[in-house]
């Protein structure tokens, strides 16, 4: 027997998808492995909406959200379940699809990386997938990805590494925003948790400006810009060359070195 869909690992990535494909509408269909399943899984399991740790048997999708260094190890176990139709959608950070498919032994193989936000909704996914993968199957595996949010994609997978700096970590920037503009406003006399509170409603009010507007990034913040006001002066130090431009291009490039060399020790 196949099993239509099969998920590895219900951790907090692989339940926001679960969940999401639940709402969907795929009850009854999805198998979840997972030895150590959390309290939601196991209510979804009482109520037949999944089926939990069953039988190995070939899938159509197996989508694996495990950590990385877990992989190797549970390999086998995982190829078990990889027939010649499977399709498989990693979502581990720093496998290779070279990895995927010499551990797994199929050339079915497709990666995505998501972000924090996908855990409410909110997050970007990209998608990276092999030159030979049919449009169906993009399609697809954009399909499974929608409960985290936008989907974007799919890239080569050279390109990923780039993707993951910007938006696999970018969430992090977005906090680290807060962070110092807050110790910034405490530094010149605010409350430091009334500093924390500005920042934070701050960031996520830009946040939520961004998402409503149809205009780009630069527009927005040229619009709150007066000419010669306030915020022009910060602006000026913020996006002088040594500043944030050159700063943000040496972090992604970290980043990237970093991805790279995760992406080898999981060969
Ligand atoms: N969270 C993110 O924002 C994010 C972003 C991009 C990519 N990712 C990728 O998504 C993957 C999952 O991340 P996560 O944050 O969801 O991690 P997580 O919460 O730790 O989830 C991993 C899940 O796999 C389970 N697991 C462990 N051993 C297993 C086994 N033998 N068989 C089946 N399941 C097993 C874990 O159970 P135990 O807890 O009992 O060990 C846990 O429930 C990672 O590879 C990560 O690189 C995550």
């Amino acid at each position: 027997m196949t099993q239509k869909m099969t998920l590895i690992g219900a951790g907090r990535m692989g339940s926001a998808l679960a969940g999401g494909w639940l709402k969907a509408g795929f009850a009854g269909a999805i198998n979840i492995v997972d030895p150590h399943a959390s309290e939601t899984v196991q209510a979804w399991a009482d109520r037949s909406d999944v089926r939990l740790n069953p039988e190995t048997a070939t899938a159509d999708m197996l989508v694996i959200a495990v950590k990385p260094q877990v992989f190797g190890d549970l390999a086998p176990s995982i190829a078990a379940r990889v027939g010649p139709q499977t399709q498989v959608l990693s979502v581990m950070a720093g496998v290779s699809l070279a990895t995927l498919e010499a551990k797994l032994g199929t050339a079915r193989v497709a990666r995505a990386m998501p972000n924090t936000p996908g855990l409410v909704g909110k997050g970007v996914t990209i998608l990276c997938t092999k030159p030979e993968t049919t449009p169906e199957t993009i399609a697809s595996l954009k399909n499974l990805l929608a409960p985290l949010g936008a989907v974007e994609g799919p890239i080569g997978e050279d390109l990923l590494p780039a993707a993951t700096a910007v938006s696999g970590c970018g969430p992090a920037y977005g906090f680290l925003l807060a962070e110092v503009m807050a110790a910034a406003g405490a530094a010149h006399g605010l409350d430091p948790a009334l500093a924390m509170r500005l920042a934070r409603k701050t960031v996520e009010g830009a946040g939520a400006l961004m998402e409503a507007s149809e205009e780009d990034a630069a527009t927005l913040r040229q619009n709150v810009t007066s000419p010669n006001g306030v915020t022009q002066a910060a602006l000026e130090v913020l996006m002088s060359d040594a500043a944030m431009p050159s700063v943000f291009r040496d972090a992604i490039a970290a980043a990237i070195a970093r991805d790279n060399a995760l992406s080898r020790e999981t060969e």
